[in-house]
């Protein structure tokens, strides 16, 4: 499986306005971090240090000032803008050059998870078709439904259905062979004018490749929908962060820790950093 990974962090931010007119969702604060930390903590603990972000051509100059090329963290980091919200699945399109025709790992800017991610790795280390998770939720209706089988082979997978066929959500994370490009680039937009994510995995469903992971209860994934969506993940972070002691999507220490800098290259990002909370925990930590 691919290496690489696409981070969409754009989208119209309608629904939470006035708080996203200036800065966009993805850079709002979850605590002592923006929001798009958590998502790209993910795919670099999945061991993913190719990273395309696509963004508006608004707020992209913002997310390209805050990690630049990545190479502080060990990564790649490119960039692509999307001029219009034209649907999740034109991540694909934007990002074709990028793949050159290999596999990918989408993530969403706007989820976060946390606890073991053993569910990603597994998807990571299939070398065929495409893996999706599956989260229960109590409002499934919000989100793209999947209905599986006892060997985790989805059944049907529907985007907002009124009447969902089970209360399994899909998260914004989606592993993805060779043969998404393709699958992209004949995809037909919907209704509402997007190319959607889920004709996408309903692609893969009928060649019979889409397989499901359900998220165990050790895993938690948050919404980040609604004002009282964001203090809910706000609150979430800062009481394990306050009890463990421990950072959730610490960037620098995710790459320490995964090898991607060593001692010397963490040292210099953190001699770098203002002399506050959050250099005091890095500087803290063992190397
Ligand atoms: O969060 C998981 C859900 O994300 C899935 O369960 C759904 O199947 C999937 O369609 C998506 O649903 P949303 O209603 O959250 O989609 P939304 O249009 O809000 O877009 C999700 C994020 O992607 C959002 O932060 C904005 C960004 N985005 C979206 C579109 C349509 C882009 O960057 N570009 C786009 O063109």
């Amino acid at each position: 499986m691919s290496r690489k990974g696409i981070l969409l962090a754009g989208g119209a931010g309608t629904r939470l306005d006035p708080l996203t007119r200036i800065v966009c969702k993805q850079l709002l604060p979850i605590y002592d971090k923006p929001m798009i930390y958590y998502p790209l903590s993910v795919l670099m603990l999945g061991g993913i240090r190719e990273i395309l972000i696509i963004s508006t051509p608004k707020d992209l100059p913002m997310i390209r000032t805050l990690f630049g090329d990545g190479s502080q963290l060990g990564l790649k980091i490119d960039y692509v803008e999307q001029a219009r919200p034209e649907g999740i699945a034109q991540a694909f399109r934007l990002g074709a050059d990028f793949l050159a025709g290999e596999g990918a790992t989408l993530m969403l800017g706007d989820n976060i998870f946390h606890g073991r991610l053993d569910f990603f790795r597994t998807a990571l280390a299939r070398e065929q078709g495409a893996t999706i998770f599956a989260c229960p939720v109590r409002d499934p209706e919000r989100y793209g439904v999947v209905e599986f089988d006892g060997e985790g082979r989805a059944v049907s997978i529907e985007e907002k259905p009124t009447v969902p066929r089970s209360n399994y959500a899909v998260p914004g994370l989606y592993v993805y062979d060779g043969q998404i490009t393709e699958i992209a680039r004949d995809l037909q937009p919907s209704p509402r004018g997007e190319l959607e994510i889920t004709d996408v995995n309903r692609e893969y469903l009928k060649r019979g490749e889409l397989f499901v992971e359900p998220l165990g209860r050790g895993v938690a994934w948050l919404d980040t929908g609604t004002p009282e969506s964001l203090m809910e993940a706000a609150n979430y972070i800062a009481t394990l962060e306050h009890r463990q002691g421990v950072k959730v999507a610490c960037l620098e220490e995710v790459a320490l820790h995964m090898e991607f800098i060593d001692g010397a290259g963490f040292d210099r990002i953190v001699a770098a950093l203002p002399k506050n909370s959050y250099r005091a925990y890095l500087e803290e930590l063992p190397r």
